[in-house]
C-alpha cells in the first residue's frame, strides 16, 4: 500500500469537499495553511493541487504526527514549498509571522483528535487502555487532564460538566469527584472509568467525560476561536476557510465565528454604530455533512459536519 493512500488506521472525513473547497489561484503564489496535520491525507491531495513553487504550511502539536507526516512528505516529491510548525494552531499569526507569512489563499481545520490518540494505549486519551490520565496533544504543555481533575475548583470543575459535557447534574458530579479526589487522587485513566462506572450506567458518559476532560486539557474551544478569528484577519481576497468538527461546541463557535463575517452590521441600534463590514461568504448555508456512503465505509465520520467561506 503506498505511503500516499488511505489505509485502516485513519480515514480522511470529508476529503473531496474539503479539497474542493480551497482553492488554488493560477495567478498568485498560493498559501495555503493545514492548521491538524496528522497523517496528512487531506494535505497531499491538496499539495498535489498546488503549483511549484506555492508555499503549503503544516501545524501540528503534536510531535510524533509531525513526524509520520514527514515521512510521507519524502513521498510527494512535489516542488511545492514547505514548513513544518510544531505549535498549537492557536499561535497561527505568530508563528507565521516567524516566517514572514502575513497573508494567506487558503486555510483549513479537521478538528478531530487522530485515531492514534484514540487507538494507541500510549496516548492515554481513551478509556478503552489504562494509562496515566494525560490528554495533551502536546506533552510539553503542564497541565494534564489528572492536574485538572485533581487541583481545579469546585467552580472550574462545574464549568467543565456542565459546558464541555454538557451535564445538567454538574453540581452533584463535582462534589462527587472532590469527595473521591480527598480520599484518593484520580492518577490513571482507569481510576477516571471506575469513577464513572460508579455515578452512571448510561454507555455513552465514558466518552462524554473523557471528551470534557480532553477540551478542558487542550484549551480547545479557545484556540479555536482564537485561531479562526486570525485566520479570517489573514485570508486574501477570494482565500478559502473550511473547518471541519466532530463536536457540537466546535460546530456552534465555528458557525458563529463565520456567521458575523457575512453581516454588515452586528449592533442592534438603529442607525449602525458598529462599522462592521462584511468580510466572507459562506460557501452553503447549512452545515456540509458525509454522505451516506461515506458514513458506511467510516463510521467514525457520522459525527463530522464541516463549514466553509470565501473572504470577500
Ligand atoms: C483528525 S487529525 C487530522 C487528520 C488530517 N486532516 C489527515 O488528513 O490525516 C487532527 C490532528 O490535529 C492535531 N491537533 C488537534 N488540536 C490541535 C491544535 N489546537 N493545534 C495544532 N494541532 C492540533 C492533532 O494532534 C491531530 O494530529
Amino acid at each position: 500500500m503506498s505511503i500516499i493512500e488511505p489505509d485502516s488506521r485513519h480515514i480522511s472525513v470529508l476529503l473531496d469537499e474539503l479539497v474542493d473547497s480551497i482553492k488554488i489561484f493560477e495567478d498568485r503564489k498560493n498559501i495555503v495553511v493545514d492548521c491538524t496535520l496528522w497523517l496528512a491525507w487531506h494535505a497531499c491531495k491538496i499539495i498535489q493541487k498546488m503549483k511549484p513553487w506555492d508555499l503549503f504550511v503544516w501545524f501540528d502539536a503534536d510531535t510524533r504526527n509531525l513526524a509520520l507526516a514527514k515521512e510521507k512528505l519524502s513521498f510527494l516529491h512535489s516542488e511545492v514549498e514547505i514548513i513544518l510548525i510544531h505549535s498549537n494552531f492557536s499561535e497561527l499569526k505568530s508563528k507565521l509571522a516567524e516566517h514572514w507569512i502575513t497573508s494567506i489563499t487558503g486555510i483549513y481545520y479537521d478538528l478531530w483528535i487522530s485515531s492514534l490518540h484514540v487507538d494507541d494505549a500510549d496516548r492515554w486519551f481513551s478509556f478503552r487502555a489504562n494509562g496515566p490520565l494525560d490528554m495533551r496533544f502536546d506533552a510539553s504543555t503542564w497541565k494534564t487532564a489528572a492536574d485538572i481533575i485533581n487541583y481545579s475548583s469546585k467552580d472550574e470543575l462545574e464549568e467543565i460538566i456542565r459546558y464541555y459535557w454538557e451535564e445538567a447534574s454538574f453540581r452533584k458530579i463535582a462534589d462527587r469527584i472532590i469527595q473521591r479526589r480527598k480520599q484518593e487522587k484520580f492518577t490513571t485513566t482507569a481510576d477516571l472509568a471506575n469513577f464513572i462506572d460508579e455515578i452512571s450506567n448510561y454507555p455513552k458518559t465514558k466518552t462524554k467525560v473523557f471528551q470534557a476532560f480532553r477540551i478542558a486539557v487542550n484549551a480547545e474551544l479557545e484556540s479555536i476561536k482564537v485561531s479562526i478569528t486570525d485566520a479570517i484577519d489573514m485570508l486574501e481576497s477570494q482565500g478559502n476557510i473550511f473547518v471541519i468538527s466532530f463536536h457540537s461546541l466546535e460546530d456552534r463557535i465555528t458557525k458563529q465565528l463565520l456567521k458575523i463575517e457575512t453581516r454588515d452590521c452586528i449592533c442592534s441600534d438603529l442607525i449602525c454604530t458598529c462599522h462592521h463590514t462584511k468580510r466572507l461568504r459562506l460557501h452553503t448555508k447549512k452545515p456540509i455533512l458525509p454522505s451516506q456512503k461515506e458514513i458506511d465505509e467510516n463510521s467514525r465520520s457520522k459525527s463530522a459536519k464541516a463549514r466553509g467561506a470565501m473572504k470577500l
